[in-house]
């Protein structure tokens, strides 16, 4: 008999009914008594469990059943009873049950709640619980949504190098590849490292963005998107900061930054509509344990059209709320944590996007403005989160994009091929970047970002 997931049982229950099937799953909770017992199993195919009865006269070994610990793996073959007015909508009516793999009785995951801190200490037991195992299984439906939504759109998927030798914002915050043996080079006192020596024949890194890459993509392509790794030595000890986290980045060719919102808040759109049709157990249960607004916050940004208000805008609203901020709010500061919160919770209660950054706080790719104080920038600010997307419309004009490539110290030599994109049929273009973690943060109520990845790093932890 072919195995069935719970899944598919709820899904396609009516041709189940009254049907023998073959599940294997693991013991959430058992309860029994002399003759006959109950078992919550749970399959990690959907949040909802599966109830089995089993009873004495029916299984051959029932007392051997009837002493399992909580997490123990099992296989019950037995027919399925539709129940019409008990809690669960059917149940398994065991005929046969055996033991894959016993639980020992000191699994730490027993029937209580846990601190999410507790659950990050076991991050190879913790996708067992509702809570992570809800998180995991929204984090692959949105990745699928977000793929379908660039493929319906006539986007090309790049992989962008994960190895690279160019640090696309600037910030120095690259992790360095390396094949030198550090600790050799420190006995021997030698005190400037020779990089023509290493692997590469220079210095490499981890990408902090697939962008500059993508950008040489969407002027073959007009539309792409990557999807990948990023990493960050951001010594940023927060709730929002990972080292390794994912990026969805697409760039568009022939566009400025008003299509980069478009497309901005068509992606979020798909993606949460989605996300709420095929995951409603998941959604309900963050709703009920984690924010109670989630469902109404989800709805109400399917409904409502993003608006956007400059950067300067958002100056003055912060100078005119008298709120006592720890970071001074100055016109050239860039905004911080609280002043994002301020302005997506308490002034517009939902997304906004902030435009036109002075250009000292930005990166040497985002255009400048006729004004020539701001750039084209794009941050999209959601409650609870605050950014969640960085983007902007690209420099395409070739003198002023080497300019300020040279007042931001880079090395033009390492960036030629870059400039070159100016020179061979340049055209507006622009894209942004989605912190995936950031989305699934926003999506569940989640609060800390080491809680929607399976194996979080950030400065200090490697579990
Ligand atoms: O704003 P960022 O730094 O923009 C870029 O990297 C651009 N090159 C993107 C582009 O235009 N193609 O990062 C984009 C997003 C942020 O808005 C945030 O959601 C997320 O990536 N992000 C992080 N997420 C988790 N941990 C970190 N350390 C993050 N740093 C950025
Ligand atoms: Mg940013």
């Amino acid at each position: 008999m072919d195995k069935v997931t719970i899944s598919k049982l709820y899904d396609k229950i009516n041709e189940y009914s009254n049907k023998e099937v073959l599940v294997k799953g693991w013991i959430k909770t058992i309860r029994n008594s002399k003759t006959f017992g109950f078992i919550e199993v749970n399959d990690g195919s959907c949040f909802k469990n599966l109830q089995v009865i089993f009873e004495d006269n029916k299984i051959s070994n029932y007392k051997e059943i009837a002493k399992l610990n909580v997490g123990s793996a099992i296989k019950i073959v037995g027919k399925i009873i539709i129940t019409a007015d008990a809690k669960q909508a059917f149940e398994i009516n065991a005929t046969q049950i055996e033991i894959e793999g016993e639980c020992t009785s000191d699994y730490p995951l027993q029937k209580k709640r846990h601190t999410l801190e507790f659950l990050r200490t076991i991050p190879h037991l913790r996708s067992r619980t509702n809570t992570l195992s809800s998180a995991f299984r929204i984090r692959s439906k949105a990745s699928y949504y977000i793929h379908e939504f660039f493929n319906k759109n006539d986007f090309v998927y790049i992989h962008t190098p994960i190895i690279t030798s160019s640090d696309c914002e600037g910030a120095g915050e690259m992790f360095k590849i390396t094949t030198i043996d550090y600790d050799k080079i420190l006995s021997k006192n030698i005190e400037k490292v020779d990089y023509t020596k290493d692997f590469f024949g220079k210095e490499a890194g981890l990408t902090v963005s697939g962008q500059l890459e993508g950008e040489t993509m969407a002027l073959s392509f007009g539309k792409i998107y990557t999807f990948g790794p990023t990493f960050r030595a951001e010594k940023s000890n927060t709730t929002r900061h990972a080292s390794e986290f994912w990026m969805i980045e697409p760039e568009i060719a022939f566009s400025d930054l008003k299509d980069n919102m478009k497309l901005a808040e068509s992606m979020m759109k798909y993606v949460i509509k989605n996300i709420l049709q095929t995951c409603p157990d998941e959604i309900e249960f963050f709703n009920k344990f984690y924010d109670n607004e989630l469902l109404q916050k989800l709805n109400g940004i399917i409904e409502n059209k993003f608006e956007y208000i400059t950067y300067t805008e958002a100056i003055n609203i912060l100078i005119k709320s008298n709120m006592n901020f720890e970071f001074p709010v100055k016109w050239g500061n860039d905004l911080q944590t609280e002043h994002e919160k301020y302005l997506t919770e308490i002034v517009f209660k939902k997304p906004i996007f902030i435009i036109d950054y002075p250009k000292e706080i930005k990166s040497f790719y985002m255009r400048i403005n006729d004004d020539n104080k701001t750039v084209a920038a794009m941050d999209l600010l959601v409650p609870g989160v605050g950014e969640i997307i960085g983007g902007s419309q690209r420099e395409e004009r070739y003198d002023i994009l080497k300019n300020k490539m040279n007042d931001k110290g880079l090395d033009i030599n390492e960036y030629e091929w870059y400039l070159d994109l100016r020179k061979y049929g340049g055209v507006n273009h622009a894209g942004f970047g989605l912190g995936f973690e950031r989305l699934i943060m926003y999506l569940t109520g989640i609060s800390n970002i080491r809680d929607v990845i399976p194996y979080p790093r950030t400065v200090g932890t490697i579990v």
